[in-house]
């Protein structure tokens, strides 16, 4: 019997690996993935490389295959680190059950760790067998995902409650919008994590182009979205993404649905205001419910107050390959996050988990990697906890209250914490759909 082997892309592959999607994912399938459009995936989003696929190979076939999506996530106020994302985890359903998933995302796991990949985040549905695989590789349940839903007769009864901007317009955006859109999207999600790097062409082939995307993988028509700008005289001050699942060649949502991808404004008048032009359009359109997922905070929780929310069962999942690429990445943001907030320590601090272990220096505000084997201070986190501390999912103070973490010092406990909530503080955890992978 030949041996299952694992291994990274070779020419020609995408063939086999193509086959085995479309038999894992009625999506994939429905939507009609060949291997031109995988391989053209490369030149419309950065974060795709056919050389990041990982196969399982039994006798010359492709029988498992799993896609490391390179994008970059914010980590800090201006700080994206690389994340080892992981897609399309499939086994050809006559190998199942024998260990070629967990045998490919551990493979997944020591490509990260090799090349210095600090982040590996997954989307999965929660729970199941695809869960538990993550799970057993060292994934951690980092975030359970939740979804803003209504019917939109529901809407229309407490229309007068959404807060408006008197004079606003809603235009349709155009291409040449795109630095005024990135710069909204920069600036309004300051203290956000998660948030996807979008470079230019990112904006202009998957948002604002023919190929319009409503997640990593899928796109369809423009015919089935609607782009809109919030003009405040000349200004753009806001925008918004909307799906029509009913227009679309293909898709896995629901027909009677409008789908708001993404929102974004200056304040609540505006998201108010662009998200009262959707309901209208979505009424025109027929159609009957709405959903959206949105950051957990304002302005979005204050206009889509009305709305019912759901865990979805939708997780994120994080295996942080490399602590010591994070911490030395993240020392400059700690640093200056010591610094605004006039916290000063010297201490060598080991942080300590179940998958990961790694050290930090700190000298007065300045924080390095540090990589010796003496330790003013050890910190030991629970593992799911070390992965949303990271994200600002939960602050420090917040796991260390509820015993997610213990703190062993050699000196004063006070000041040690102090520094340690002020460099990882709660932040507001997002990952817009056009970018889910
Ligand atoms: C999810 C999926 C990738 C798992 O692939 P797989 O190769 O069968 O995965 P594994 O063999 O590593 O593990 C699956 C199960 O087999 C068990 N298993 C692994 N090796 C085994 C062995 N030698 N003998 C018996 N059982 C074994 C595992 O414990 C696991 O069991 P559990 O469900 O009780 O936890 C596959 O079912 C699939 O392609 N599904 C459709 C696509 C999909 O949903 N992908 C995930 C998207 S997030």
């Amino acid at each position: 019997m030949p041996e299952v082997k694992y291994r990274l892309y070779r020419d020609g592959d995408e063939v086999g690996i193509v086959d085995v999607i479309n038999k894992c994912f009625s999506s994939f399938n429905g939507w009609g993935l060949t291997a031109n459009k995988w391989l053209e995936y490369e030149k419309l989003d950065y974060a795709f490389r056919k050389d990041m696929a990982l196969v399982a190979e039994y006798d010359g076939r492709v029988v498992g295959h799993v896609q490391l999506i390179l994008r970059k996530l914010k980590m800090g106020v201006r700080k994206y680190l690389l994340n080892g994302g992981i897609a399309n985890v499939s086994t050809d359903p006559e190998f199942r059950r024998r260990g070629i998933a967990t045998n490919l995302m551990r493979l997944a796991i020591k490509v990260c760790r090799e090349r210095g990949i600090p982040l590996s985040g997954l989307f999965t549905g929660y729970p199941g067998t695809a869960h538990r695989v993550y799970r057993r590789v060292g994934y951690a349940n980092t975030y359970f995902m939740f979804t803003f839903i209504a019917e939109l007769d529901e809407i229309d009864e407490v229309k007068d409650v959404y807060p408006v901007v008197e004079g606003i317009k809603i235009e349709e955006i155009e291409p040449n919008d795109v630095n005024r859109l990135d710069e909204l999207y920069r600036s309004l999600h300051e203290g956000c994590a998660g948030v996807a790097l979008r470079t230019r062409s990112y904006w202009l082939n998957k948002i604002l182009g023919d190929k319009v995307s409503f997640h990593t993988f899928f796109y369809d028509n423009p015919e089935a979205y609607i782009r809109v700008k919030a003009m405040l005289g000349n200004r753009i001050v806001g925008y918004a993404l909307a799906f029509l699942p009913y227009k679309a060649r293909y898709t896995y949502d629901p027909k009677d649905r409008g789908i708001i991808l993404e929102i974004l404004g200056e304040n609540s008048g505006i998201v108010g205001s662009l998200a009262l032009h959707l309901f209208k359009a979505f009424r025109e359109h027929g159609l009957k419910t709405v959903s959206g997922s949105f950051p957990a905070a304002d302005p979005y929780l204050n206009v889509f107050e009305g709305f019912n929310v759901f865990r979805c069962g939708g997780i994120y999942m994080e295996a942080l390959p490399r602590l010591d690429v994070y911490l030395r990445e993240m020392s400059e943001e700690f640093s200056s996050r010591l610094e605004d907030n006039g916290v000063k320590l010297d201490a060598k601090i080991l942080f300590t988990s179940k998958h990961a272990e790694a050290g930090i220096r700190i000298r007065g505000h300045q924080v390095e990697l540090y990589d010796g084997n003496k330790y003013d201070v050890v910190v030991r986190v629970d593992w799911d906890g070390l992965t949303r501390m990271i994200y600002g999912i939960e602050g420090f103070i917040d796991l260390y209250s509820s015993g997610y973490i213990s703190v062993e010092s050699k000196f004063d406990p006070r000041k040690v914490l102090t520094a340690l909530a002020t460099m990882f503080p709660l932040r507001v955890f997002h990952i817009w759909r056009i970018d889910h992978w």
